[in-house]
């Protein structure tokens, strides 16, 4: 079979006039709400040698078998990504290469078919410029990036789908979600619930690691904290919080600034974000990069003791967002985050936003129109 579909095959139908969609206000974008009018297709068919054309048609309904296995065994995958319209007015991807290499693994793991990242990043770069008009124009909104891989192949064992659709939409976003405590967000950190697990698929972006959350979260939400924070393990090792990678700041042994966080040991979801706070922040001289455990005790005896300065967490939807509370084992760990002088995850965020909207130039940031 084909190894990859490619750009160069891409067939465009544009909307009719008549299916264009209004386009809605900034201040109700909210997250992944609206769509714009257009999506990229891309079929898959064993039969039929593999990967076929593809194609970018008006936003459609998708037409799928009851028995297709993405609907039974979660055979199925997504990434997130966002464009961005910068001071100069131009377009601009954030790092997609990365998305593009964590979106095989997630295929690979799942029995869906690999394909060649750049001719996919090429496609998704025409979708959104089609649809530029839908681009915010305000460094408050960004356009949100949907691929999705699903196996289509109707039957019932769970195996590797001989057919397959992987498609592309968009989104213009604004906040993932509200909080109206400049404290910082809140976490609820439940021992009894795991997120992923050793040799499980905690490390690949699969929408089966996205569903058994809503409970637990949502007995957070009736508790009043607005996310969860992720542990495992007999010593409460923090992994993720939310939809989110986790970091800290603390003042180590040697009275030193660290920026930490757990390491990729598979119960982690590989963020593009994350490798890029990672990667930006080893550049500052003052301040020390770690990946290591981090435990809710050390949690608590860094914060007792005054050196824990900071937690945040780093997504592309969420983008940086300083945290200031947790909830754990009946009782509140306040986290002084927003009160620092000159906040690391302030930093962090500034230096992010700069290089996606074209303050700076960056080798992270790929003008695509
Ligand atoms: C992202 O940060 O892009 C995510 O994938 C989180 C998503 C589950 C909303």
């Amino acid at each position: 079979p084909d190894l990859s579909f490619r750009f160069e095959d891409l067939q465009v139908k544009l909307a009719a006039p008549y299916q264009l969609q209004p386009k809605p206000e900034a201040q109700d974008l909210g997250f992944g709400k609206f769509f714009t009018d257009h999506m990229l297709k891309v079929h898959y068919h064993q039969h039929l040698g593999g990967w076929q054309k593809p194609e970018i048609i008006p936003l459609e309904n998708l037409s799928i078998h009851p028995a297709a296995k993405a609907l039974h065994y979660a055979i199925q995958l997504f990434e997130g990504m966002k464009a961005y319209r910068g001071i100069d007015d131009k377009i601009r991807l954030f790092r997609p290469d990365l998305n593009m290499e964590r979106m095989n693994l997630s295929a690979q793991r799942s029995g869906l078919p690999m394909f060649d990242g750049a001719e996919l990043i090429k496609c998704i770069a025409r979708l959104v410029q089609i649809d530029q008009e839908w681009v915010p124009h305000s460094e408050s909104s960004t356009m949100y990036i949907r691929p999705t891989f699903i196996g289509m192949e109707p039957t019932f064992g769970v195996m590797a789908p001989d057919s397959a659709l992987l498609f592309v939409i968009l989104s213009p976003v604004s906040v993932y979600y509200k909080s109206d405590d400049d404290s910082g967000v809140s976490m609820y950190a439940d021992p009894s619930v795991v997120r992923a697990f050793p040799g499980g698929a905690g490390n690949r972006k699969v929408g089966s690691n996205y569903g058994p959350t809503i409970e637990v979260t949502a007995k957070a939400a009736k508790l009043g904290y607005h996310q969860v924070l992720w542990l495992f393990g007999p010593d409460h090792e923090l992994t993720e919080v939310g939809a989110m990678n986790i970091f800290m700041v603390y003042v180590n042994e040697q009275g030193e600034k660290t920026l930490a966080t757990p390491p990729l040991n598979g119960l982690i979801l590989p963020g593009v974000t994350r490798r890029s706070v990672l990667e930006l922040a080893s550049q500052w001289e003052d301040i020390t990069v770690a990946e290591e455990v981090i435990t809710m005790d050390r949690v608590i005896q860094l914060n007792k003791s005054g050196r824990l300065l900071e937690m945040f967490g780093a997504g592309t939807a969420v983008g940086i967002s300083p945290i200031g509370k947790i909830g754990f084992m009946e009782k509140e760990i306040h986290i002084p985050t927003t009160k620092q002088q000159q906040p690391v995850f302030q930093r962090v965020k500034d230096t992010l936003l700069a290089i996606q909207y074209g303050h700076v130039e960056h080798p992270f940031a790929t003008v695509i129109s």
